[in-house]
């Protein structure tokens, strides 16, 4: 057994239970006499799957019945591009609070179909903090406003939820979807692909509050319409059959972990040694965002001397710690401490960071 402690931001580490019920099912599931993935999306068997999977979302995150809980492809990405489609006429103005990466390729998706408006960026800051409330130039009556609760790349996290009145509230929960309680019930649209927190990639979800759907007027492909998804429990076409049976099965383990109280606590304990490591390591390492804006799920950090970087990598991954390299736009190194990441896995790497600091500082 050769498993490593894997901090790649995703697709992403998953808890290994599940991946050994994965294994011990793979070619004969539920007495079906075949795979999971061998099984029409159409059959009963599949079809319990699925719902029991929607059960666990809607009691894991409190989703209350006024929203949709959809099951869909195309990554977080297709999402960006499809939800201006359906929430928003193409006069109508939506407003964009850009703190990150995933927020300039979001707005980047919209503008072909709507009219886009950029109510905050923290670009110049090179995004390393989230703009104050007070400093938002929200548009009246926007058709809604879209944020990026946890910016993936750039290792910055909303610590609360924006007050933006009665205009809907859309998050790309990519990197933080249930990582800790969240109250659905302020938000018109939460999306995100589930290759972080919550399965492999080619399912993406999205609670969307049903009052927001089929109000768009315009002559949208069939399949580009979240109300035909909704109306047929997420099989307007083939669903990605197989992804949705794991989500499942990770949704039942953090079930068993406690649920997001319980997760999001030890995912607090994880981050709070991380940047306590790195913050205590007398600037050998440096993390550059705002403390009040530091994520929980992603954190980049710098060493001092850039040319130590390829050492810290290849030691790493010979001491087991895999997926540390930045993302290319950033450099340095990244370490993403989704649900499935143990503590012990945090505690190795906090170890190792150490021992490369005695060796090389
Ligand atoms: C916050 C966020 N949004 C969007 C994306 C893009 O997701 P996808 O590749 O599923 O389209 C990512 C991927 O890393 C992300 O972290």
């Amino acid at each position: 057994m050769s498993r490593a402690f894997n901090f790649s931001a995703g697709p992403a580490t998953l808890p290994e239970p599940v991946l050994r019920q994965v294994q011990a099912e793979l070619l004969e599931w539920k007495g079906e006499r075949a795979s999971v993935m061998e099984l029409s999306h159409r059959g009963q068997a599949f079809i319990d799957c699925a719902a029991a999977a929607e059960r666990d979302l809607r009691e894991l995150m409190a989703i209350p019945d006024d929203y949709h809980a959809l099951f869909l492809q195309g990554g977080a990405t297709t999402l960006a591009a499809l939800l201006p489609l359906n929430l928003a006429g193409p006069d109508q103005v939506a407003d964009y609070v850009i703190t990150g990466h995933w927020g300039e390729k979001a707005i980047e998706n919209a503008r072909p179909s709507i009219r886009t408006h950029v109510a905050a960026s923290a670009r110049d800051s090179g995004y390393a903090s989230i703009p104050p409330r007070d400093q938002w130039r929200l548009t009246p009556g926007a058709a809604f406003v879209h944020y990026t609760p946890n910016e993936t790349i750039h290792g910055v996290e909303f610590q609360d939820i924006p007050d933006v009145g009665d205009v809907p509230l859309v998050a790309d929960v990519s990197s933080n979807i249930l990582s800790c309680p969240i109250d659905v019930s302020r938000f018109g649209v939460l999306y995100g692909g589930a290759q972080k927190n919550l399965g492999p990639a080619g399912l993406t979800l999205a609670i969307v509050r049903k009052d927001l759907l089929g109000k768009h007027g315009r002559d949208l492909p069939p399949i580009f319409d979240l109300a035909n998804q909704a109306s047929n429990d997420s099989m307007f076409n083939t669903p990605p059959t197989f992804a949705w049976y794991m989500l499942g099965l990770v949704l039942q383990w953090l079930k068993a972990q406690g649920g997001a109280a319980a997760i999001g606590q030890r995912n607090a304990r994880k981050a709070a040694k991380l940047y306590s490591a790195i913050d205590g390591s007398g600037g050998y390492y440096r993390n550059p965002v705002a403390t009040n804006a530091r994520s929980r799920m992603n954190v980049p950090f710098f060493l001092a001397d850039a040319a130590l970087d390829r050492p810290f990598l290849h030691e790493a991954s010979a001491a087991g710690l895999l997926g540390l390299k930045g993302h290319r736009a950033l450099g340095g190194m990244r370490a993403s401490i989704y649900n499935a990441m143990p503590e012990a896995g945090v505690q190795a790497l906090v170890d190792f960071m150490a021992d490369f600091l005695r060796r090389n500082g």
